[in-house]
């Protein structure tokens, strides 16, 4: 295997960082593809505690190259304050180790401005964790977006503003009505902050195509989960980009490339940040511990996550529409020790009996069927218990594709690897 998709299956959070980081010490390059400081990837060194928003997990490893895609929207100030981080961290970062697209949109306070407006005053709040991220792809998608390379010129830059502000302009003045900076000022702004990315700024594709041919060590670095997915997820509570498997082909630069495996990040209980439709969702003292014992805080942006039990028609149509090979079943440790324990298996739905969260199904709408486990008590220090083995089996044989990976902690070496990824 030379390729590696890392894949969240349900809405964020799944630990991406953690598997991101572990499986890297065997990889050349490490590329994130998509979404933008909304992520937060947390890694575990020791007594250090490292949240990466931008900056893909590679980039704790020296001998590994750090892409940021042209699917990325890159906030040059978000990228600034995290840079400084990952520096007083001692984690080195230069030009060699670190790439960023020259073809990145550019996350500007306009956009921020309209994020922060629309889920305060807005018909429909989707609880965004307020980087501007929507705003930005739209501007992409319509064609008025700013580019990292455009920050490079100061004039260009200004011209570039003038007219993605025109229209924005209006909503901020007559609907809004909310203060904003000039064109001179947010220009200014961006064009210094753009000569702290430059070193990095380069022609990412033609590093990923080099690495290709070259036969190196590749894993793509998902962000978000395939429910947040702005085709495949609960929209219109989901994130604005692809964040299943096929962001990979448009956001990395990776047309023709195949990608040999996809492992889906899939915690071991169901989380949630923001609003949207949450099938499996506990309002019950069994969801409040699972969210203290798991510690279920947004790493971006603070906010309690709501918690459930684990839902395997989600699960089937993440495998499904992404492609997943093998499951990294995480945060088994914080189920261990309950005194109860269910999984989803289908849902009732329209008075029909249904095992895949199929698009088009009301998740509001859906009553979950829930089959009752022997709650496991594991220390993980030596075999799994036969409860345990019981819920292993359980999930890899509902979603058909086997758990390859098994993390029972944040750190580092609390993971039992099933398989061998990257053989050397
Ligand atoms: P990501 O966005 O998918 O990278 O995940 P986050 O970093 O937002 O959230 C995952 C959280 O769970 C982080 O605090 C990790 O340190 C932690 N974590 C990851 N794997 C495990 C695990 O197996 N057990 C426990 N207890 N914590 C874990
Ligand atoms: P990682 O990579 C969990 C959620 C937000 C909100 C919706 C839209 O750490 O798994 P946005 O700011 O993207 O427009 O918000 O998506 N969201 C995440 N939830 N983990 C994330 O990233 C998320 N990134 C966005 O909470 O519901
Ligand atoms: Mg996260």
């Amino acid at each position: 295997m030379k390729s590696l998709a890392i894949i969240g299956s349900q809405w964020g959070d799944e630990g991406k960082g953690k598997i991101t980081d572990l499986l890297s010490q065997k990889c050349d390059v490490v590329v994130r593809y998509q979404g933008g400081n909304n992520a937060g990837h947390t890694i575990i060194v020791k007594d250090r505690k490292i949240v990466l928003h931008l900056i893909p997990s590679g980039i704790l490893h020296d001998h590994c190259v750090s892409i940021i895609g042209h699917g990325v929207v890159f906030d040059p100030e978000a990228f600034k304050v995290e840079l400084d981080d990952v520096l007083s961290n001692n984690i080195n970062i230069n030009a060699d180790k670190l790439k960023i697209s020259a073809n990145c949109t550019v996350i500007t306070t306009y956009n921020k401005i309209l994020d922060a407006q629309r889920e305060a005053k807005g018909p429909v709040k989707i609880g965004t964790t307020g980087k501007g991220i929507g705003p930005a792809y739209e501007d992409k998608i319509s064609r008025k977006g700013i580019k990292l390379k455009d920050l490079s010129n100061l004039e260009t830059l200004k011209t570039k503003l003038a007219a993605n502000l025109i229209e924005k302009e209006s909503l901020f003045k007559n609907l809004y009505k909310v203060d904003y900076p000039s064109v001179e000022e947010e220009a200014t702004r961006l064009f210094e902050l753009g000569k702290i990315a430059a070193p990095f700024i380069c022609d990412t594709f033609s590093i990923l195509d080099h690495a290709v041919r070259d036969n190196k060590n590749i894993l793509f670095e998902g962000a978000q989960g395939v429910l947040l997915d702005i085709d495949y997820g609960s929209y219109p509570f989901v994130t604005s980009s692809s964040t299943s498997y096929g962001g990979i082909f448009t956001g990395a630069g990776m047309p023709t490339g195949k990608v040999d495996e996809v492992l889906g990040i899939t915690k071991a209980y169901t989380t949630r940040v923001g609003e949207g439709p949450f099938p499996t969702e506990l309002f019950t003292p069994v969801g409040e511990f699972i969210q203290t014992k798991g510690g279920e805080f947004g790493a971006t942006t603070g906010r309690k996550r709501r918690c459930g039990w684990l839902d395997i028609p989600l699960l089937k149509y993440a495998v499904k529409s992404s492609s997943l090979t093998s499951i990294a079943l995480t945060k088994v440790d914080i189920l261990s020790g309950m005194d109860e324990l269910k999984v989803c298996k289908s849902y009732m739905y329209e008075g029909k009996e249904i095992n895949c969260a199929y698009p088009g199904i009301d998740l509001t709408k859906i009553e979950p069927i829930y089959t009752d486990l022997k709650p496991f008590d594991d220390d993980f220090k030596g075999e799994p218990s036969e409860n345990l083995k019981a819920y292993i089996e359980l999930i890899e044989k509902e979603l058909e594709i086997p758990i390859s990976i098994i993390a029972f902690g944040p750190e580092r070496n609390e993971i039992s690897f099933r398989k061998e990824f990257f053989k050397s």
